[in-house]
């Protein structure tokens, strides 16, 4: 019950933040309304007052289906409002759908979806595996299938994929922290990574873009990692999940930084990033021993955080970008038009290789946020100071 009330709570605040936010520039605000199917009664408010402004076009009698993962995190509820925002404009009857990180109830919505004579299905997967009979399914029922950030995997029934480059934004982590940590030989600094979903294709990526950048100062010792767990099958968290992250870094500082502290935490997320940073402040961390800290999402609280210094960096991944690339695809399977493909090679998911657009991740931290975030039209200056 406690749980439902955060729920409806939080996605009240975010429809409200949307409506604040990224309204004018993005105009959002109708969509977000109707984008938490947990806020029922309670978040009435602001779904009518959403409602007033922005008029969905005439339906075109085709429905797209949209199967998201959860409403947990900010990032979600953005582009699931996004996505229905754009879609309706051009006239589609739009299902979005959450799950709550449970994926069979992602199962259950899909099969659902497909039921009720979805005429086109935008998965972002739970469990990118999970879904290979549902996929099938759909395909036999002739619904095409896009891919929206997550690649589906092990199946020929996806069309399209829609992401940022993942592999591109472990790469700019890594970057980040190979130029701005001041690791040298002489002078090393100690590390641990928190990485991923492993049933995520996106966290692999991330992982191999970056080591390749931390390889070099890790063989030379300027980086040392002193829990030894620089392996993904050692590092990786489950459902990219904030206690989980939590826990393990309390563990990390217990067992490995009794005597010497942690000096960055590659983090690949920024729930994952929250929760270091409980786990720190539980350990007596202060301002003046406080890690460097990296993220992805640029969601508004880490955006905060960046700005207070609690956070070193994050990617930011206009969702809004992302969304709109994906209707191209939703037109093109639709309508026949042509989508905008910028990658044929990558996203290889077992069975094909999913024709893709990626989508450019920027890192942004307390140099850059206001060019990019508050230039972007993302969060306003007034958000960002509550
Ligand atoms: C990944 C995505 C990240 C982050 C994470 C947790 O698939 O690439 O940007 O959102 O999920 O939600």
């Amino acid at each position: 019950m406690k749980k439902k009330l955060l729920s409806v709570l939080m996605s009240a605040a975010v429809v409200a933040s949307l409506l604040a936010g990224c309204g004018a520039a993005a105009g959002t605000a109708a969509p977000a309304a109707d984008a938490a199917p947990a806020a029922t009664e309670e978040a009435a408010p602001a779904a009518d007052a959403a409602a007033d402004t922005a008029a969905p076009a005439a339906s075109n009698g085709k429905k797209v289906a949209v199967a998201m993962p959860t409403q947990s995190s900010e990032r979600w509820m953005h582009d699931g409002a996004n996505m229905k925002e754009q879609l309706e404009a051009l006239g589609y009857e739009v299902d979005l759908q959450y799950a709550e990180d449970d994926v069979q109830a992602q199962v259950s919505q899909i099969e659902n979806m497909i039921a009720a004579g979805a005429n086109c299905l935008v998965i972002a997967a739970i469990d990118s595996d999970a879904l290979v009979n549902v996929e099938a399914q759909a395909k036999d029922a002739g619904i095409p299938v896009i891919a929206y950030d997550r690649l589906l995997m092990n199946t020929d029934a996806v069309s399209y994929y829609a992401t940022f480059d993942n592999k591109g934004v472990g790469t700019k982590i890594g970057e980040y922290i190979v130029q701005h940590c001041g690791a040298t030989p002489d002078a090393p600094k100690t590390i641990e990574l928190f990485m991923g979903s492993p049933d995520d294709n996106n966290a692999h990526m991330l992982y191999a873009g970056l080591m390749e950048q931390i390889q070099p100062l890790l063989d030379d010792g300027s980086l040392v990692c002193k829990s030894g767990q620089l392996a993904f099958d050692d590092n990786n968290t489950l459902r990219w999940d904030q206690q989980t992250a939590m826990k393990r870094c309390e563990d990390l500082l217990t067992r490995y930084y009794a005597d010497e502290d942690l000096d960055i935490c590659a983090c690949a997320y920024d729930g994952l990033s929250y929760g270091c940073m409980s786990a720190l402040e539980g350990a007596g961390y202060t301002e003046a021993n406080w890690p460097m800290i990296t993220g992805q999402d640029a969601e508004l609280m880490a955006t905060k955080h960046i700005i207070s210094g609690k956070q070193t960096m994050s990617i930011y991944k206009d969702t809004r970008l992302l969304a709109s690339k994906c209707v191209t695809m939703v037109q093109a399977v639709l309508e026949g038009a042509e989508p905008e493909i910028n990658d044929t090679e990558q996203y290889n998911n077992g069975k094909i290789v999913v024709p893709s657009y990626l989508c450019e991740p920027v890192p942004v931290d307390k140099d850059n946020y206001k060019e990019v975030i508050i230039g972007g039209g993302y969060y306003t200056e007034e958000q960002l100071a509550e």
